[in-house]
């Protein structure tokens, strides 16, 4: 087959609640995380619902392919899920969504921002370290099917300066 390179915009925006996407949400999660959707579909279509949570979507045109969502608090924010469709991960897809979560944050003065990881999901924490998350705690079988410990970690504050110019970015990706 050829393959030839083609430049796509990926642009990302806030989730609206009355969006009935979740059966996307879900169909991602189940297909990314290592051991399926953590949440049932039910689950997704209750949590896009709740308005005290934000979500940020990842689209080519109208095609979702990754999301980040979490709760906005008085004084520290929390990272529920983030996760990028298997076929654009590594183009730095998460890394625009968290930005854009951590601006939200940072306009809601904000500084700290919470997540938990699975332990073994080094893959994940290999993200949030790069993109300057730092551990805290631990908690021990705080995961269940399968049951695991959760890694606590803690944004470390930064230059929000960089802040609110990457809307949209486009990458290359082989067709
Ligand atoms: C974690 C996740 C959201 C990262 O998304 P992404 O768009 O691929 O991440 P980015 O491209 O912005 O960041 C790339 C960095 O993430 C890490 N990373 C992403 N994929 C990786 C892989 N396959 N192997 C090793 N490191 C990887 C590395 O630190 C990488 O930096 P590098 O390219 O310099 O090595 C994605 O892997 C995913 O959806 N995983 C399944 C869901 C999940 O585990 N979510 C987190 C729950 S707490």
């Amino acid at each position: 087959m050829i393959s030839k390179m083609q430049e796509k915009r990926v642009s990302i925006r806030r989730y609206n609640f009355n969006e009935a996407k979740y059966d996307r949400f879900y169909a991602i999660a189940k297909q990314s995380f290592k051991h399926g959707s953590p949440w049932t579909e039910e689950q997704y279509r209750e949590t896009l619902s709740r308005k005290d949570l934000v979500f940020f979507v990842a689209e080519i045109e109208t095609h979702l392919i990754g999301y980040i969502g979490g709760k906005l608090s008085l004084d520290e924010a929390n990272v529920y899920t983030i996760v990028v469709s298997k076929e654009f991960q590594q183009q730095q897809v998460a890394h625009f969504l968290l930005d854009r979560f951590e601006e939200e944050c940072h306009s809601a003065n904000i500084n700290t921002i919470f997540l938990e990881v699975r332990e073994s999901n080094e893959i994940a924490q290999s993200f949030y370290l790069k993109n300057e998350f730092e551990v805290i705690a631990a908690k021990k079988d705080y995961y269940t099917h399968p049951i695991e410990n959760a890694i606590i970690m803690k944004s470390k504050s930064r230059k929000k300066a960089e802040h609110g110019k990457e809307a949209d970015f486009s990458y290359r990706d082989k067709l």
